[in-house]
């Protein structure tokens, strides 16, 4: 291809690309307003959006294809949209390497109107390890960069539950939250490393979870940019045996350092949970030490598993804690997988499950 043919069709791209796709051209502008408030979605893909509670969204982090209708629906009600940032930490060790990155999020960004992004790096990392200072700098960078060419756009980190160094990310939490907006607290799979007995455990018990924010006040992190992430899934986990207490054994399956782990078990999301507590061998249980529900079930097989979730009894003290401590927000993982359907119990469920965010 000649030169003038190359720069003639890499002008038509760009061109294309920065076309307004929405009805009205001004829900192309960037969203720019804070609001005092955070409810944080990560959105993976398809239509469940539309029947989001849109009144209480602030942000949704698109980890699923592009889709210019939701970005245009959201601008509509004044949430930002955000982009999913990963990258593996070596390639990003080398300066170079780290900038291209954060030109090419700052470019698909301008190019697809969204409002900042996400950064969700869950990778293990040694602490004084040339990893460890590529991904502070990486978040410094990238905040600096998007603040810098798309003001009023947001940056947020994904951390794990607790800073303690959970499945290896011994991050510099302190430095990470000093340059980004926000971190959102992954509250949740906190069996990743279960050091005790192998048995099934709730995947936010209360107590931990809320001592782990402490951890994080502790650091001196502004509790400004904490936003408390829930799950909006559960644990299925197959026994091994379940003893007469109702503890459910589950199978060794290491991680990260730790003889055991919730990938012994399968997440579910709380649509299907709902349905199957209903067929379920002991219906909804209440664990009053972790305050979290759970039910036994038998499957076609004859196997017994145990299931652990979140709903909202268990959710809203947690939420409670958001607005008592003055947190930044709160969240989800993720705003797809309730029952959105046109059923009226499922209707319910879904709607409690949104308002729990706010609180008891
Ligand atoms: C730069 O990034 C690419 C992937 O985008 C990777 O293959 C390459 O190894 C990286 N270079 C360095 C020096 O890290
Ligand atoms: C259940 O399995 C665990 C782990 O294999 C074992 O320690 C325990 O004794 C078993 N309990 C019963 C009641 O079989
Ligand atoms: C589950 O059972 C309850 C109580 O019987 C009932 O009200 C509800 O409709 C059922 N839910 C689903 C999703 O089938
Ligand atoms: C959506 O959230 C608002 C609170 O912001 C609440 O008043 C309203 O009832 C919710 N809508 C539905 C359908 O539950």
């Amino acid at each position: 291809m000649s030169w003038f043919l190359l720069l003639l069709s890499s002008t038509v791209l760009a061109c294309r690309a920065a076309v307004c796709p929405c009805e009205r051209p001004e829900l192309c502008l960037h969203i720019r307003q804070e609001r005092d408030f955070e409810v944080f979605v990560f959105d993976v893909g398809g239509k469940a959006w539309k029947s989001y509670n849109w009144s209480m969204v602030t942000t949704v982090a698109t980890f699923g294809k592009y889709d210019p209708e939701l970005m245009c629906y959201a601008h509509s009600k004044g949430a930002r949209v955000v982009l999913k940032g990963d990258i593996p930490l070596s390639y990003i060790v080398d300066q170079d390497n780290r900038t291209a990155w954060i030109t090419e999020k700052v470019n698909l960004a301008k190019s697809q109107f969204m409002d900042g992004i996400n950064l969700d790096i869950e990778q293990s990392v040694e602490e004084g390890s040339p990893e460890y200072y590529a991904l502070t700098d990486l978040v410094k960078e990238t905040t600096e960069a998007f603040h810098r060419e798309l003001p009023g756009s947001q940056v947020s980190f994904d951390v794990a539950w607790s800073p303690k160094c959970i499945d290896k990310r011994c991050y510099d939490y302190v430095a990470i939250a000093e340059s980004c907006d926000l971190l959102f607290v992954m509250s949740y799979d906190e069996q990743s490393q279960i050091m005790g007995d192998c048995i099934a455990m709730a995947n936010a018990p209360l107590s931990q979870t809320l001592n782990a924010y402490d951890q994080y006040l502790n650091l001196r992190i502004d509790r400004k940019k904490l936003v408390m992430g829930m799950p909006w899934y559960g644990y299925d986990y197959p026994c091994v045996n379940l003893t007469q207490e109702g503890t459910c054994y589950i199978a060794k399956v290491p991680f990260r350092g730790a003889p055991c782990s919730d990938a012994a078990g399968k997440q579910k999301t709380y649509k299907w949970i709902m349905k199957q507590v209903n067929v379920s061998l002991s219906g909804r249980l209440w664990d009053n030490e972790q305050r979290a529900p759970y039910f036994n079930y038998k499957d076609e097989q004859g196997q017994i598993h145990q299931v652990w979730y979140d709903d909202p009894e268990s959710i809203c003290p947690k939420a409670d804690y958001v607005t008592s401590k003055g947190l930044r927000g709160i969240g989800m993982w993720n705003g797809n997988i309730l029952d959105y359907s046109d059923e009226p119990v499922a209707r319910q469920q879904t709607a409690m499950m949104w308002n729990a965010l706010l609180g008891c």
